[in-house]
């Protein structure tokens, strides 16, 4: 078994380490936030992440993880460092990788060994050149360095599972022993490991997540089209999706895509494209579309209730995606901001994400509930599709409104049920055909015979 160290304990760090440990290897966690240190000694994780806790607890009582803030302490066996920190866009989208360097600073200051180091944050290609160049110019004890490129490819919400039956592992290194112990570690999860060299390691990155994204736009404009000519977008991306040239997945037209990766690797990929002439039209579209999905949002609701001035919103969900709760670039944010804009009320309900949207947004009503949410409300704009709004009670919810309105902001729910439970709905491209709509409601909840 290997002596692990890896740098920052985030969403993809705090998972790293402990599936490593679950792989019986010895895992030193290095963060700099104190508070997060402290918290992890008490065996307090802060995010939300599934089956996350469990695997600390049991990790941690076996022996097999530590946390600290010294890098020495940290780095003292270790054979691998991984670093897992924070890759946030600057203002013009270009990746910012000052938490790279000062990390590669660190352990160039603190090793005391040879080391292979693991770049497992997504970084622009030529990154891996720029942390060994660092290391290089440290000249510590004339130990190498290697560096291996490993992005990863988890989903919050998913992402032990992920991490456990990961569909591939990329390992991008010019040294062949470093990327031969690298991929060693993720043998017993017998998956496809691919090496290669870090630039196209670094780029499959991007490219992956721009991919994902530009399905979701793409879906996104023909669910504009599908509004127009009375068309169910759930169908039609059913129907494309059992194609097996392209697959289901990233296929839903909603409000479109945030979250921590997405929405900056697509403005990373952008700014590699304009740093050396590539204009990349496509992917640019695709950024278009989604910055105008919350629009659409608000048009729908102008066209049912005219005038949002003074009007009272209900938002169900502010997490960028179900079972997290993680705010980083949610769609809740923009849509929140432009109601606000409009001179409406908002009231939420999220089962994760109210305390640190309240950070963002403290004149919102945050409620306890999806029918506290929806009493008095003169629409409801459905955000995040957690599993529970699945659950509700809508004949009860409708009841509660002043106008038994929803923006179905996900497709989730079926416009002809939402019809029987006494709602006026509309989806993203999904709404009852024209002849079922004159069949159902009033604007004032009372059905139209
Ligand atoms: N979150 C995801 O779903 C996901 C998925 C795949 C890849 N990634 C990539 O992984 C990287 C990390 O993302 P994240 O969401 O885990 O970030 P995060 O913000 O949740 O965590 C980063 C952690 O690193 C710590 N840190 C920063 N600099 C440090 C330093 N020099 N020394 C010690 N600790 C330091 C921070 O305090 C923070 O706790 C990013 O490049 C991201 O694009 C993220």
């Amino acid at each position: 078994m290997s002596n692990i160290s890896i740098i920052g304990a985030g969403y993809v760090g705090l998972v790293t380490a402990v599936c490593f440990a679950e792989l019986s290897h010895r895992v030193n966690l290095i963060e700099m936030n104190p508070e997060k240190v402290n918290c992890l000694k008490q065996g307090i994780i802060p995010l939300s992440e599934k089956d996350l806790p469990e695997l600390w607890q049991r990790n941690w009582e076996a022996g097999r993880l530590s946390v600290t803030s010294d890098y020495a302490q940290g780095l003292a066996d270790s054979e691998f460092i991984f670093i897992t920190v924070w890759t946030p866009a600057t203002g013009n989208g270009k990746p910012d990788l000052k938490w790279v360097r000062s990390a590669t600073k660190s352990i160039a200051e603190a090793a005391n060994r040879p080391m292979v180091i693991v770049l497992k944050s997504t970084v622009p290609v030529g990154t891996a050149d720029i942390v060994a160049g660092i290391l290089a110019r440290s000249g510590h004890n004339g130990h190498r360095f290697p560096v291996v490129s490993n992005p990863e490819f988890l989903r919050e919400g998913m992402a032990i599972f992920d991490f456990m039956h990961p569909d591939r592992v990329v390992v991008g290194a010019s040294d062949q022993n470093a990327a031969d112990a690298v991929a060693a570690l993720y043998e017993p999860l017998d998956a496809p490991i691919i090496k290669c060299d870090n630039r196209t390691a670094e780029m499959s990155k991007y490219a992956s997540n721009a991919f994902l994204a530009t399905r979701i736009s793409f879906i996104n404009e023909i669910a504009l089209l599908c509004d127009e000519y009375d068309v169910d977008v759930v169908q039609v991306s059913r129907i494309m999706g059992m194609d097996p040239r392209f697959g289901s997945s990233y296929l839903n037209a909603g409000l479109g895509w945030g979250g921590s990766c997405l929405p900056k690797d697509v403005k990373g990929l952008i700014h590699m494209g304009k740093s050396r002439g590539v204009p990349m039209p496509l992917i640019r579209a695709a950024q278009q579309t989604n910055e105008s999905q919350p629009y659409v949002v608000m048009q729908k609701l102008h066209q049912l209730l005219g005038s949002l001035e003074g009007m009272t919103i209900g938002i169900l969900g502010l997490s960028f995606k179900p079972n997290s709760d993680d705010m980083r670039e949610a769609r809740s944010l923009l849509v929140i901001d432009l109601l606000k804009k409009h001179g409406c009320q908002v009231k939420a309900y999220d089962p994760l994400a109210m305390r640190t949207t309240a950070e963002v947004f403290p004149n919102v009503t945050y409620c306890a509930d999806a029918y506290e949410v929806a009493a008095g409300s003169d629409a409801l704009i459905l955000v995040t599709e957690w599993d529970e709004f699945k659950e509700l009670d809508m004949k009860k919810i409708a009841s509660l409104m002043n106008k038994p309105i929803i923006i179905d902001g996900r497709n989730l729910y079926d416009p002809e049920e939402m019809a029987q439970a006494g709602f006026i709905y509309d989806g993203m491209g999904h709404r009852a055909t024209k002849a079922k709509q004159l069949e159902g409601i009033a604007l004032d909840g009372t059905q139209a015979m």
